[in-house]
């Protein structure tokens, strides 16, 4: 089994990946841009099992990369430590928040995975746990076996990377479909039907926001994967491409602005 899981990047998904890591009990090497002296709560938060390095520690320690950093900061992935790893990406392309913006994407010629994998020329990049919200990455994950548990969707080139990466969203607590090569991961990327709507619970009418936003905190219904292998399959190419925030459930933009105006997301 892959034991050590890197993590780039300790924000609102570096740390709910990093929680799910340790609680199916692996080893995880957690990092950010500004060192591993501004993780030490989070790594005690953690547990034994947990410790914070460099990106290059963990880059060089990890049996698989995640990366949980802005897609806009592709570039500053370091491409030669990261030959021959498995790169988990959990990026995603959100021109919409207006800090960030390319041509190839726009138009279609590249998925933003298909991006990160030609930047990172000799990585093995995987798409996965990328496609439900940092609440839900938490809140959805289930045992093998309980009625309750959802399926997330990869994509990927390399198929032992792919069998990998399968296999560590399978011990966090997800089935796992794939959804073809990293060109075919636009059927998986934000606007499209697989993308965190299904994840997320349904909010009755009339709540005042503050119930909203526990309401919103609740896992979705679970989704088969049979089901989900149906949405990728009858999915449409969105157009614009590209995540927006009024894309977004109005409910998890104003959860997330809490979160950044607190300037909590990155302690
Ligand atoms: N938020 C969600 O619900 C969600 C869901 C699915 C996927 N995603 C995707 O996941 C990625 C991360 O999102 P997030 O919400 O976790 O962002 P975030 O809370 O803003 O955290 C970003 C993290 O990336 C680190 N970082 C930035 N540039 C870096 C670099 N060059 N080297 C090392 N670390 C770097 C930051 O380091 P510092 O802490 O040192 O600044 C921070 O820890 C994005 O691509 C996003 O689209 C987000």
């Amino acid at each position: 089994m892959t034991q050590i899981i890197g993590i780039i990047g300790s924000g609102l998904v570096g740390k709910a990946v990093a929680r799910l890591a340790v609680a199916a009990g692996y080893h995880v090497v957690i990092s950010n841009s500004r060192g591993p002296e501004t993780l030490v709560g989070l790594v005690q938060e953690l547990g034994p099992l947990a410790r914070a390095s460099t990106v290059e520690e963990a880059i060089e320690s990890a049996d698989i990369v995640s990366i949980a950093i802005p897609l806009a900061t592709f570039e500053a992935l370091p491409t030669e430590k990261l030959a021959g790893k498995i790169v988990l990406d959990q990026t995603n392309y959100y021109p919409g928040l207006g800090e960030f913006r390319r041509a190839d994407l726009d138009n279609g010629e590249l998925t933003s995975s298909e991006l990160v994998q030609r930047h990172l020329r000799n990585a093995k990049v995987v798409k996965g746990i990328h496609n439900l919200g940092w609440i839900h990455m938490e809140g959805n994950a289930r045992p093998k076996g309980d009625s309750r548990r959802t399926t997330l969707p990869i994509a990927g080139d390399d198929v032992s990377a792919k069998d990998a990466v399968t296999r560590f969203i399978e011990n966090i607590g997800y089935d796992v479909v794939d959804a073809g090569s990293l060109a075919d991961s636009w059927r998986i990327e934000p606007n499209t039907s697989i993308y965190f709507t299904p994840y997320t619970p349904e909010i009755p009418e009339g709540l005042t926001e503050e119930e909203a936003k526990k309401a919103y905190k609740q896992p979705g219904e679970p989704l088969s994967p049979s089901e989900a292998r149906k949405l990728i399959e009858t999915a449409e190419r969105p157009s614009p491409i590209g995540g927006t925030l009024e894309s977004m459930p109005p409910v998890h933009v104003a959860l997330f602005l809490e979160l950044a105006s607190g300037d909590t997301i990155k302690k």
